[in-house]
């Protein structure tokens, strides 16, 4: 069985084009498509980590994928405790590094 993409121009269901989304990961532009989490955008950029633990400061990005486990919290436009994985990246959006309160990201 072999996997493939089917191209746009014969893809039955028409699928739009796709739009680039930029946010801004504190500070530093991270490039994305639109549909695409905060979490997917980041992965896509190489970020692997975006969080500290409370109790030793242990890094953390994505784990489960799918708002169970929380590890993948980041800062979003000032709300803190943001899902990544299950927030859709909007373009011009805020992402800042999250660490527990007293604790550095
Ligand atoms: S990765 Fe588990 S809640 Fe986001």
């Amino acid at each position: 069985m072999t996997s493939y993409r089917v191209p746009a121009e014969l893809d039955a269901a028409e699928p739009a084009a796709d739009r680039p989304v930029t946010l801004w990961l504190d500070g530093e532009p991270v490039s994305g498509t639109a549909g695409q989490t905060i979490a997917g955008v980041l992965l896509g950029a190489g970020q692997r980590q975006w969080r500290t633990t409370a109790s030793d400061g242990a890094p953390r990005g994505v784990f489960c994928g799918i708002g169970v486990c929380f590890d993948c919290l980041v800062e979003v436009n000032g709300l803190r405790d943001v899902r990544a994985c299950l927030r859709r990246a909007q373009d011009g959006d805020v992402v800042t590094r999250q660490g527990e309160p007293g604790v550095t990201a």
